[in-house]
């Protein structure tokens, strides 16, 4: 297996008396990848008027015809990232799912911290071990302290090829901290790291025993990709102090500021991961201090790319907010089954759910923690 490591450090979590204790440790790892990439073609951003226009055209109702960003052939490419990464296990080596690692993969405008919200009843981490279980979260490429490279280049395709190399460190047991081999590996992303465990199944079936897909919807008739494009801006403009090292030719971007309060003047973007009133002010301004900048080439190939991972055999779930704005124009009531039904006919079993009350960011939901009882009650009467 092609990976370094580069450093770690063990962190034991303090907890408070109700918790179980939990053994987390950072691990930097350095993979190699090669992936079949897309080109983009059109011409770069000098600054936010080219984005808007850009933004204005890739959401016209004609976008294949008359605006095609990406050239049409792909390339194959080789690149070697450092992905950093934490592992997390109960202490106590006699939980009952400890066994079991999760590989969750966050969404675009985050890193991982997503993963792991404080306070703790936000964390999908620190309710996994509460449940026994095993997590290993990481930076997608591009966030927090993994490499950062250019918004041009960073894709689908070479995250796909990342996650699935992660999965194969996971099962071989091979990093500190570990386990060991695990009896069982589940996918769980979020957004585009559901995107990107989605293409990963569907590029190797048998990479995981269990996919759960969060903040997701494969029905695309309401689906609005491009209207969360509206509003972006280039990061090094949005917060020079934070990401000004950027360069402007990398073409970071943001999602704009989602402030309701006293401080901001503007909640743009609120809506794409918050429904009134099913948040608390306090977490939108962490969710805020925490935002990261994605790649305009993340967005772009997620629409281009077969996220279809019908020969999956295990254990899968497909889970949105009710009022999910990006992936069901905010209501995925009585439309998140299908075609998702159909795409999982293979699966040993599969459900669909539109969890009451959330918006697209469900970790930051009120209730986020009966949303995480959905998936571990459900992982948990499937045998994993
Ligand atoms: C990329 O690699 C794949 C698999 O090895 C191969 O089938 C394909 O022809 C290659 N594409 C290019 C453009 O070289
Ligand atoms: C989306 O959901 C609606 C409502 O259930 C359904 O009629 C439609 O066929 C679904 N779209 C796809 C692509 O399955
Ligand atoms: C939180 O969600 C769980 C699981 O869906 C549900 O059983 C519980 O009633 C919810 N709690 C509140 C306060 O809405
Ligand atoms: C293992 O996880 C399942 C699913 O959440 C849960 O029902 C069960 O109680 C867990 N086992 C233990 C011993 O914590």
């Amino acid at each position: 297996m092609q990976f370094l490591l580069l450093t770690t450090a063990f962190v034991t979590v303090a907890v408070a008396h109700s918790l179980p204790a939990k053994l987390c440790q950072d691990i930097e790892l350095s993979v190699t990848v090669t992936s079949s990439n897309f080109v983009f073609g059109a011409p770069k951003f000098n600054n936010n008027f080219d984005v808007t226009d850009f933004v204005t055209d890739l959401a016209s109702r004609e976008p294949p015809k008359t605006f095609s960003p990406l050239l049409p052939d792909k390339v194959n490419q080789t690149g070697t990232y450092n992905i950093a990464s934490t592992f997390c296990t109960p202490q106590d080596i006699h939980a009952a799912n400890r066994s079991t690692v999760i590989l969750a993969t966050h969404g675009l405008n985050f890193d991982r911290t997503y993963i792991r919200i404080q306070p703790e009843k936000y964390s999908f981490v620190d309710y996994a071990i509460r449940q026994g279980y095993s997590v290993f979260y990481y930076d997608r490429l591009g966030v927090g302290s993994s490499s950062i490279v250019s918004g041009y280049i960073n894709q689908l395709p070479i995250q796909t090829e990342i996650a699935k190399q992660l999965a194969q460190i996971i099962k071989s047991g091979r990093y500190p901290g570990s386990i060991g081999k695990p009896k069982s590996l589940v996918l769980v992303g979020h957004s585009f790291g559901s995107a990107i465990s989605a293409t990963a199944a569907a590029s190797d079936p048998n990479i995981a025993d269990g996919l759960v897909l969060t903040g997701f919807s494969y029905n695309g008739s309401n689906s609005n990709y491009f209207i969360l494009a509206a509003q972006l801006q280039m990061a090094s403009s949005q917060n020079p102090a934070k990401w000004n090292q950027l360069d402007s030719t990398s073409m970071p971007m943001s999602m704009g500021e989602f402030f309701p309060t006293p401080k901001r003047s503007s909640a743009n973007g609120l809506e794409r991961f918050f429904k009134a009133p099913d948040y608390d002010v306090a977490v939108v301004e962490y969710a805020d201090q925490n935002k990261a900048p994605f790649a305009i080439g993340e967005l772009l190939t997620v629409t281009a790319t077969d996220l279809l991972p019908t020969a999956f055999k295990g254990v899968a779930m497909v889970i949105a907010g009710q009022y999910d704005f990006i992936e069901c124009q905010s209501q995925c009531d009585d439309v998140i089954e299908h075609p998702a039904t159909e795409i999982f006919a293979n699966a040993a079993a599969f459900k669909a759910v539109s969890y009451p009350g959330s918006g697209h960011g469900l970790n930051f939901a009120l209730n986020a923690t009966g949303f995480y009882e959905e998936i571990f009650s459900y992982l948990g009467e499937n045998g994993l």
